[in-house]
């Protein structure tokens, strides 16, 4: 049987050997003393990228969302969100749960724009809850990894900071922004209070995520990840996997993105599926059916070593990563052209 296609997710990818080798030299000591030399440099080289005082290395994506909106409001104020974004769609609740905020969700496609901002905003009073933050998805995960307009992102970070308001940006995937776009991840993170970003999606590391910020937000959430439990000991073999990364798995972005516009082109033509080739940017496509249900695909095409993901009752998601190249992404779209063909 031809390689297998794993196009779940870009989480999937394996630490090559060149990325272990690193994590096994790595220098080490006790990070929750403050004591592991790979952690600081790991941290230092995200600050000195995203353009912020400080950075803090944590465990997940999850836990960088968090502890950021969590540092930045207090129970029972509200989170203006973009439709469908990661912090509320697939972090169990934790927002509330941990936080204790609620949400106000704006926008369609994970997008919006400063005056969405200004009628979703509540003036502080004894009867509303006190909205504090606006968190940003760029790219957009579950809109197909789009990316943010650089004016319509200035605009809404100017509104919420003219609000009295803080910005957050789940930049998970900030890297492929930057590549798609033409922007540095600086540029992209230029006025947000605090930034999170992934080493674990499309760079390819094994796990590991920063929160950026202020020094004094860095301060706040180094007490919140103790408290959620992301204080990790010798996490210097973790984060050399993520200076690895950083070093050789950044720049080559753009051919994930090639490959998964190779692939989208493809479906785009075929009978029973629409893919909107306009918001296919990054390493994302999202492939909606006509009729018939994602089971009628996913499953016989998983029996064909090519795994996709479903990401709604008619929509299936496929994600381009490090470890598929473009015969891999070409004979994945011809497995799903075929079994549309059935539908
Ligand atoms: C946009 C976005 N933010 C945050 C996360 C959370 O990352 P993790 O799985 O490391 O918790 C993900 C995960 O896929 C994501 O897509």
């Amino acid at each position: 049987m031809a390689a297998l296609v794993d196009l779940r997710s870009d989480t999937v990818t394996r630490p090559s050997p060149a990325m272990r080798k690193a994590m096994a030299e790595a220098e080490v000591g006790d990070d929750v003393y403050g004591e592991d030399p790979t952690v600081k440099q790991l941290q230092e080289r995200v600050a000195e990228i995203v353009g912020t005082e400080a950075a803090l290395f944590v465990p997940s994506g999850t836990m960088a969302n968090q502890i950021a909106l969590r540092a930045h409001t207090r129970h029972g104020d509200e989170v203006i969100i973009g439709r469908g974004a990661h912090c509320w769609r697939h972090e169990s609740g934790a927002l509330a749960a941990l936080a204790g905020a609620q949400t106000s969700m704006v926008g369609t496609d994970g997008r919006f724009t400063a005056a969405e901002v200004r009628l979703a905003f509540k003036a502080v009073d004894p009867y509303q809850a006190a909205t504090r933050v606006v968190a940003v998805e760029n790219t957009h995960n579950m809109a197909g990894g789009i990316c943010w307009d650089r004016t319509q992102l200035a605009e809404v970070i100017a509104a919420t900071h003219e609000l009295g308001m803080l910005a957050h940006l789940d930049g998970a995937r900030i890297w492929n922004a930057a590549v798609a776009t033409g922007a540095t991840e600086k540029q992209l993170a230029a006025g947000f209070d605090s930034i999170s970003v992934c080493l674990s999606k499309g760079l390819g590391a094994p796990v590991g995520s920063l929160v950026a910020g202020s020094r004094a937000l860095v301060k706040a959430c180094h007490r919140f990840r103790k408290m959620y439990g992301g204080g990790m000991r010798q996490a210097g073999i973790l984060a050399a996997a993520g200076l690895y990364a950083l070093e050789h798995n950044r720049s080559r972005l753009g051919e994930d993105h090639a490959n998964a516009r190779a692939m989208a082109e493809v479906l785009a033509n075929v009978k029973g599926l629409k893919v909107d080739l306009g918001s296919v940017q990054t390493n994302i496509v999202m492939i909606d059916l006509e009729r018939g249900t994602p089971d009628a695909i996913v499953t016989p095409a998983k029996a064909k070593g090519v795994f996709l993901g479903t990401a709604g009752a008619m929509r299936i998601r496929a994600v381009t990563h490090l470890d598929v190249d473009r015969a891999g992404a070409m004979r994945a779209a011809h497995v799903i052209a075929e079994l549309a063909a059935t539908l």
